[in-house]
C-alpha cells in the first residue's frame, strides 16, 4: 500500500496497527486507551467524508449495528478505496452471503482468504457512494463472538499486527 495512503482503524484497540504500518493511521475506539486514539463510536466518526484510502476493521464488527460501521465506512472512503475486514470465522454464517451483501453498500469484492479455520480476511473496493438514503439496504448481521479456548491460544496483538502487515504491504 502505498505510504501516502491514510488508514482507518475501525475498533482500533490499544491502536498497534498505527504503530506497525509507515501510512498514517486514524485510529478509532469507543474507548480510548491512549492519546493517538480518538474515543467515538465508529457509527459516527469525525473523519472527513471521502478522505480516507483504506478502512480496517480487525476483530471490531461487534454490536447490533453492523449496517451503521459498514455505512460510515463507505462515507468516510475515497472512490476506489479499499476496506479491509478481518473477522472470527465462526462469525459467518454464509460468508460468501456477507461479500455479496456489501455490494449493496457500495463494496466490489477484490480479495478473499477464507481458508484459515479461525480467521476470515476479505478486501472490498468502494465503487459507489451509499448512505442511509440510499434504497433497498438489506440487513447485514454476523453472529455473536463466542471466545473458546482456541480463540485465546491464537488470538494474540502481534499476530495479528502481522497478518494486517502482510495485507497491507
Ligand atoms: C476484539 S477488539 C479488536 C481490537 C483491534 N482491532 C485488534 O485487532 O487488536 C474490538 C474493539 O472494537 C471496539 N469497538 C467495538 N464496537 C465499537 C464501536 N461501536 N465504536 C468504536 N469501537 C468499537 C472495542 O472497543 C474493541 O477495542
Amino acid at each position: 500500500m502505498p505510504k501516502e495512503y491514510v488508514i482507518a482503524d475501525f475498533g482500533c484497540g490499544e491502536g498497534r496497527l498505527a504503530d506497525s504500518v509507515k501510512q498514517k493511521v486514524h485510529s478509532l475506539d469507543l474507548v480510548a486507551v491512549n492519546d493517538k486514539i480518538i474515543a467515538c463510536d465508529m457509527a459516527h466518526t469525525p473523519l472527513l467524508t471521502n478522505g480516507i484510502n483504506a478502512v480496517v476493521f480487525c476483530l471490531s464488527l461487534m454490536g447490533t449495528n453492523l449496517v451503521d460501521y459498514i455505512l460510515e465506512a463507505n462515507r468516510v472512503l475515497k472512490m476506489d478505496g479499499i476496506l479491509k475486514i478481518a473477522e472470527i470465522s465462526s462469525r459467518f454464517d454464509d460468508v460468501n452471503e456477507f461479500i455479496n451483501l456489501l455490494m449493496s453498500y457500495g463494496f466490489k469484492n477484490t480479495w478473499t482468504d477464507i481458508d484459515h479455520k479461525y480467521f476470515y480476511f476479505m478486501d472490498f473496493k468502494k465503487v459507489k457512494n451509499v448512505d442511509a438514503k440510499s434504497k433497498k439496504l438489506p440487513p447485514i448481521s454476523l453472529k455473536p463472538c463466542m471466545y473458546k479456548r482456541d480463540n485465546y491460544k491464537i488470538l494474540n496483538v502481534n499476530k495479528q499486527i502481522k497478518e494486517l502487515n502482510e495485507l497491507i504491504e
